[in-house]
């Protein structure tokens, strides 16, 4: 076959608002460059995440008619457990409103003062769910998942050799190691199974529970099937199982590979800490058979992880982000090697390298992106991650812009436009200009916010 077509066909459409771009420089200032501040339909290619922003099927929208809204026992939650437990067997499958609200539940149990939880990369809420106990959550990514040029096929992997050592010398201190699959914060990476089965092994070793971050375990197989020479080949359900089948646990956002706009879960095989995560279930988010979501939730995510495992879709999945890769490289835009299962990033700072870091080359990138195409991305760099705890600045490892593809929503033309809006930043990218920041939060200040833009 010459070209991987969009495996589906559209039966309902949204339209997009076209904008001027006059228009769009005024909605720019108006929200005092903070993209997160621009209402969305003043966007015409929102790629600011791939979070609860999947196209839903066909069959996802006939199974939320079906969703049973009962308080307890609804078919509903034995539908979603069922399917969950096709693909990641374990014991108990706890549904929660989003991937954080089960973060939140696991180290509220087992995290606290003096714990330390080691992983390849914690993502933002997972770090933030883990130091809101008081313990510490600490990356231990494979080195080239540390260089954005390098090609290698497992930037996802943990370091293999340094989370031993750490055992060896806080092993007292660590309720559990984690794997983030695919690494998100680290450019969506994946981990190589062999890595995934070393790492849990490494875990039992020292006798710690291992517990997957699930959210693009679907992206994760395409790629170990991909890449990874003994996988070649083989069914996708069944490397997903193989990646879950040492775990003792897994926490889950529904709003990535289960193709839902909300939902999730924490899944363990241990029986008493899985009655104390309901009991606290019960607390935060609702009964254990809806966990905080509506039956039709659970009917949505149910399909959604049938049609997740698809090879088909992985296929189209993958290529399209290779697609748009492939030619912002033949621009000469310099991006993270190889593209990740969810997004394309930019190496801005390698790009702009006339914008000092503390000018957050990323950030005048992701506005330049909005300018020109209208494009909505998201700065992941010095603005995201400078501020010190001491409150001082200091530049980010890296300044990225990551633009996340929604789910099924984009086809390849908008594809092409991406691209195009590129080529026309890059005719002249030294026009772009830094920023500096007028006014931000205590804390998580990419958020909120406000910039203006340097005029030299
Ligand atoms: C790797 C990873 N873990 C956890 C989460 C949190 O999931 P949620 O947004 O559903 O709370 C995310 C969300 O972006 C994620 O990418």
């Amino acid at each position: 076959m010459k070209t991987i077509i969009e495996p589906f066909r559209i039966k309902s459409v949204e339209p997009l608002r076209l904008t001027t771009p006059d228009e769009r420089k005024a909605y720019l200032a108006a929200a005092h460059y903070n993209l997160f501040a621009l209402d969305s339909d003043a966007v015409l290619i929102d790629l600011l995440t791939d979070s609860g922003t999947s196209a839903m099927s066909a069959r996802q929208w006939a199974a939320i008619m079906v969703g049973d809204e009962s308080y307890a026992g609804s078919p509903s939650f034995h539908r979603f457990e069922e399917a969950v437990r096709n693909l990641m067997p374990f014991r108990h499958v706890i549904p929660t409103h989003q991937g954080r609200a089960a973060e939140a539940i696991l180290f509220h149990l087992i995290g606290g003062p003096g714990r330390k939880v080691p992983s390849n990369t914690h993502f933002d809420t997972t770090r933030g769910n883990i130091e809101a106990t008081g313990a510490e959550a600490i990356d231990f990514p494979a080195p080239e998942g540390l260089d954005p040029a390098t090609p290698h096929p497992f930037k996802g992997n943990v370091d293999l050799k340094r989370l031993e050592t750490f055992l060896k010398e806080h092993g007292l201190a660590v309720p559990c190691v984690m794997i983030t699959v695919t690494n998100n914060a680290g450019g969506g990476q994946p981990a190589s199974l062999e890595n995934i089965r070393a790492a849990a092994a490494l875990a039992h070793r020292f006798g710690k529970p291992f517990i997957v971050d699930g959210c693009r375990f679907a992206e994760n197989a395409w790629f170990i099937r991909e890449r990874e020479p003994e996988q070649a080949g083989r069914a996708i359900v069944d490397i997903v199982r193989d990646m879950f089948a040492d775990a003792d646990g897994m926490t889950m956002s529904a709003k990535k590979d289960a193709f839902a706009n909300i939902g999730g879960w924490l899944a363990l095989n241990d029986d008493a800490l899985a009655e104390r995560a309901r009991t606290r279930l019960i607390q935060t988010e609702g009964f254990p058979t809806y966990g905080g979501l509506a039956g039709r939730d659970l009917e949505a995510i149910a399909q959604g992880l049938s049609e997740i495992v698809d090879e088909h879709y992985l296929a189209y999945r993958a290529r399209t982000n290779a697609y748009i890769g492939e030619r912002l490289v033949a621009l000469g835009v310099p991006i993270v090697q190889p593209t990740g299962g969810h997004a394309v990033f930019i190496d801005a700072r390698a790009w702009l390298r006339h914008i000092p870091p503390l000018q957050y080359p990323g950030q005048a990138l992701a506005c330049a992106l909005y300018e020109v195409g209208g494009i909505r991305a998201c700065e992941i760099g010095t603005v995201m991650f400078g501020r010190q705890r001491d409150g001082s600045e200091k530049p980010a490892a890296m300044d990225l812009v990551r633009l996340a593809m929604p789910r099924r929503v984009y086809t390849q033309s908008h594809a092409d436009y991406i691209v195009e809006t590129f080529a026309e930043i890059a005719a002249a990218p030294e026009r772009l200009k830094g920023y500096r920041i007028v006014s931000e939060p205590p804390a998580l200040r990419h958020f909120t916010a406000k910039f203006e833009p340097l005029m030299h």
